[in-house]
C-alpha cells in the first residue's frame, strides 16, 4: 500500500493518471492523452460550486457507489436485503505496480469491500479497468448495477460520440451524434453484444473541427451489457460500461467475490483514424502467436447449396474452389440428420448418411485430395424441438416452469451455463475433431434467449444465468484452443452479433454479417475496421446480385472489398464460365501475395463508402504499402467528378521516399501521394484496384 494521492499509467503513447479527490473518498480522472499531459492543472477540474448536488456528483469520479453519488449516476448500487440501497466507502489504500493500479473502498457498514483495478496492456495504448467486489460481511448482498468503470473526458462544447449500430444484415454502420446534455445509452439484452450496438463507442470534443485526439471504449463481454454516456454538471461526459443481470440483480453471499467484466480504454491523439490503428494492435496482441499463420483462402458452401447439402455438389463445388486457388473449403449448415431446412436437426450432431452415401470420412478425405483444408459449421449452444437430444434431455434447454417455450428461428437454446451442457458441448466437439480431419470450425449462434429459466434450480435471482452461460461458452472456448489447438474457430451469430474482445481472444475470425452485397458489405466493413483488425474480419466474395442489395458492382470490386479482411469465396461456382473463374484465380493469387501486409500492417481507412472513392490502405513490416480502392459511384463512363481523376490520398508514408506501383510502371514520390494521392479511372468495367507499392 503506498501513500501516494495520485498515480499514473503509463502506456506505448499514453498517460492515465487517477488521483484521490480532495472533495471526498473517491478516486477521480486527473488527466488522460499524450504522455507528459498530467503536468499542469487538471482539466477536468471546475468549481464545484453546484447547488443543489453533492460534490461527488460533479466529480469526473473513476467509480462511485449509489449513496455517495445520489443524483447523477452512480456505477455500483448494492443493498444488503431490506435495507437501504446503497454504499457509504471510505478509502482503505492503494497497491502500485508496474502497469497496474488496485485502490481499494470499503463500507464496514454494508460489508463491501470494492477495488478498482487497473492493468496497462504491453506494446498497446490501451488499459484495461475492471472492478472487484467482495462481500466482507455476514450478511449476503444485492447488487442490481455493478459496472466495469466509469470513464470520463472532457469536452468543451458536447461530445462527438462515434458508434456502430446496425440490425441483422446491417450490423457495424458507423454513427454520429452530438451530446451536449442527457444521456446516450446502448446495449444488448440478447445473451450476445447482439446486431444492434456493438460495445464500443469513440468520443471526441465536438468543438474540435476535423479527425479530433479520440478516446475509445470496447467491454470485453459477450453477454448483456449496456454502455452509456452522459453529460455532466462538470463539462465532461462520463461513459459508464458493464453487464446488465438478466435477472435485474445478482446475489454476493458472505465471503465471496464478484469480477466485472473489463473495459478497454484507449486513446489516440490521431483522431478515429488513430484510434482504429490502437484496435488494431490490440487485438493482434489478442490474437497472439496465432497472427503468424496465414489465414487461408476459405470456400463456403452456403450460399450455394444453403440446406440442400450432399457430397455430391459439394465435390463439384470443393474442386472448382481448389482450382481457383482456395485452400480451405468449408461445410456449412445442413450436413446433418434431420436438417432438410431450418426446423430440426440441431443438437443431432451427426453427419446425414443419405448426404453422404459412402460416409462422411470418405467425403472428408475427398475433400482433403484436393489439397484442401476441411471445416465445418456448427451450432453448439441450439437444439430443435423434434431433435433426439431434446427429446433425451428437455431439461437442458432454458425454460420457465409454467410458460411457453417460444421458438426462434424453429430452435430452442440450450443452458450452457449447466456444467452438463458444457460436457457435451465439448464431448460433441472432440468426436468431430478427432474422428475425422477437420481444421476449421465455424462456431454459430442464430437464437437469443427468450424464457430464461433454469427449472428446478431455485430462486431465478439467485443464479446469474447470463453470466453462467458466457462462462460456459468462453469454458468450451477455452477447450477448443487446447485440446484442438491446430482448429481454426470462426466465431458468427447469425451474421455479427456475438463480436468482442473475449470472443476475440478465443477465435481466429469473426462473421460480421450474413450481407455481402457489394455495397452494403463495404458499409458493414468500414465500421467493423474502425473497432476490429483486419485478420479478424472474415469476408466472402458472393453471386451478384446475390440475397441482398442488388446493385451491381464488378468482380474485381466484390474481390477487393473482400480483401480487406480474410478472403473467402461464397458464390455458386458451378455457374461460373472459364473467365470467370480464371479471374477469380487471379485475385486469389494476388490476395496471397499481399495478405500478409494486409493481415499484419498498419491499416488507415481512406474516406467513407459515402464518398465516390474509398479504400483502405496497408503498410506492411516488409516496405510495401497495399491500397484497397473502390469506386463507389455511377459506373456508366462519365467522369464522377467532370474533368477530375477520382484521387485517394494516402496517409503516413514517408515524404521523401519513393514508391514504386511495378503493375503501372510508375513511381511516385511519399509526398505527392499524400498530397496529391493515388489516381483512379473509372469506367462502367472499372470500378476497384489493388495497388502494391514498393518503397525503393
Ligand atoms: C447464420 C450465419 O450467419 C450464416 O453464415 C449461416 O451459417 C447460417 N446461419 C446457417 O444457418
Amino acid at each position: 500500500m503506498t501513500r501516494n494521492r495520485r498515480w499514473t499509467l503509463r502506456t506505448d503513447h499514453t498517460g492515465y493518471t487517477v488521483r484521490l479527490s480532495p472533495d471526498g473518498p473517491w478516486a477521480e480522472l486527473d488527466a488522460w492523452g499524450p504522455h507528459g499531459v498530467e503536468t499542469g492543472p487538471s482539466a477536468l477540474d471546475w468549481s464545484h460550486r453546484t447547488h443543489f448536488i453533492t460534490p461527488a456528483d460533479a466529480a469526473p469520479a473513476e467509480y462511485l457507489p449509489y449513496g455517495l453519488r445520489p443524483f447523477t449516476g452512480a456505477d455500483l448500487i448494492a443493498a444488503r436485503p431490506g435495507t437501504e440501497r446503497g454504499a457509504w466507502w471510505a478509502f482503505a489504500g492503494a497497491a502500485e505496480e508496474e502497469g497496474s493500479l488496485r485502490l481499494t473502498f470499503t463500507d464496514e457498514v454494508l460489508g463491501l469491500r470494492t477495488v478498482l483495478c487497473y492493468a496497462t496492456v504491453p506494446d498497446t495504448d490501451v488499459i484495461h479497468r475492471w472492478t472487484e467486489l467482495v462481500c466482507t460481511g455476514d450478511e449476503e448482498l444485492w447488487l442490481e448495477r455493478f459496472d466495469s468503470a466509469a470513464v470520463n473526458v472532457p469536452v468543451t462544447a458536447g461530445a462527438r460520440l462515434t458508434y456502430l449500430a446496425g440490425q441483422w444484415s446491417q450490423e457495424f454502420q458507423r454513427t454520429q451524434l452530438t451530446l451536449s446534455r442527457g444521456t446516450f445509452t446502448m446495449g444488448s439484452r440478447q445473451g450476445v453484444p447482439g446486431h444492434a450496438y456493438a460495445p464500443w463507442l469513440a468520443v471526441q470534443d465536438a468543438a474540435d473541427p476535423g479527425d479530433a485526439p479520440a478516446y475509445g471504449v470496447a467491454l470485453e463481454w459477450p453477454g448483456n451489457w449496456h454502455l452509456t454516456a452522459e453529460a455532466e454538471p462538470g463539462g465532461a461526459v462520463r461513459i459508464r460500461a458493464g453487464r446488465v443481470p438478466h435477472e435485474g440483480r445478482v446475489r454476493l453471499a458472505p465471503g465471496d467475490t464478484l469480477t466485472t467484466p473489463r473495459l478497454a480504454c484507449a486513446f489516440s491523439a490521431e483522431g478515429l483514424d488513430g484510434l482504429s490503428r490502437v484496435w488494431h494492435r490490440f487485438e493482434r496482441r489478442l490474437t497472439g502467436e496465432r497472427l503468424h499463420r496465414p489465414r487461408k483462402v476459405l470456400y463456403n458452401s452456403w450460399e450455394a447449396t444453403a440446406f440442400d447439402v450432399d457430397a455430391a455438389a459439394q465435390l463439384e463445388l470443393a474442386k472448382a474452389a481448389a482450382e481457383i486457388g482456395a485452400e480451405l473449403f468449408v461445410v456449412d449448415d445442413g450436413w446433418f440428420t434431420g436438417r432438410a431446412d431450418d426446423t430440426g436437426g440441431l443438437g443431432d450432431w451427426h453427419p446425414d448418411p443419405v448426404a453422404f452415401p459412402h460416409g462422411f470420412g470418405r467425403f472428408v478425405e475427398e475433400v482433403r485430395a484436393l489439397g484442401l483444408d476441411f471445416g465445418l459449421w456448427i451450432e453448439p449452444e441450439a437444439v430443435s424441438p423434434g431433435s433426439a437430444l431434446y427429446a433425451e434431455h428437455p431439461d437442458w434447454v432454458y425454460r420457465i416452469d409454467g410458460r411457453p417455450a417460444r421458438l426462434v428461428r424453429h430452435q430452442l437454446l440450450l443452458d450452457l451455463g449447466r456444467t452438463d451442457v458444457q460436457d457435451f458441448v465439448t464431448a460433441t466437439l472432440d468426436r468431430l475433431l478427432t474422428g475425422h480431419d477437420i481444421s476449421y470450425l465455424k462456431w454459430d449462434m442464430n437464437r437469443p434467449p427468450t424464457e430464461r429459466g433454469r427449472p428446478g434450480a431455485g430462486p431465478a435471482d439467485h443464479l446469474d444465468l447470463d453470466a453462467q452461460h458466457v462462462a460456459g461458452y468462453l469454458r468450451v472456448l477455452d477447450h477448443l484452443r487446447t485440446a484442438h489447438p491446430r482448429v481454426t474457430v470462426e466465431g458468427c451469430a447469425g451474421g455479427g452479433a456475438r463480436v468482442d474482445h473475449a470472443t476475440l481472444a478465443r477465435t481466429d475470425v469473426l462473421w460480421p454479417s450474413d450481407n455481402t452485397a457489394p455495397l452494403d458489405r463495404l458499409a458493414v466493413q468500414y465500421g467493423f475496421l474502425h473497432a476490429h483488425a483486419p485478420h479478424v474480419m472474415s469476408s466472402w466474395v458472393t453471386d451478384a446480385p446475390g440475397v441482398f442489395d442488388p446493385r451491381p458492382r464488378s468482380l474485381a470490386f466484390r474481390f477487393v472489398t473482400a480483401m480487406c479482411g480474410v478472403l473467402g469465396v461464397g458464390a455458386d461456382l458451378r455457374r461460373w464460365d472459364a473467365e470467370r473463374r480464371a479471374e477469380a484465380a487471379g485475385w486469389i493469387a494476388r490476395y496471397k501475395e499481399v495478405r500478409e501486409v494486409i493481415h499484419l500492417g498498419e491499416a488507415r481507412l481512406l474516406g467513407s463508402p459515402l464518398d465516390a472513392t474509398c479504400g483502405v490502405q496497408y503498410d506492411g513490416p516488409d516496405g510495401r504499402t497495399v491500397v484497397a480502392a473502390l469506386g463507389t459511384g455511377r459506373l456508366d463512363g462519365a467522369p464522377l467528378v467532370p474533368g477530375r481523376p477520382a484521387r485517394l490520398r494516402l496517409r503516413g508514408l514517408d515524404p521523401a521516399a519513393r514508391y514504386r506501383d511495378a503493375a503501372s510502371a510508375t513511381t511516385y514520390s511519399g509526398a505527392h501521394l499524400l498530397h496529391y494521392g493515388l489516381p483512379f479511372a473509372w469506367s462502367a468495367g472499372h470500378d476497384a484496384e489493388l495497388v502494391v507499392l514498393t518503397r525503393q
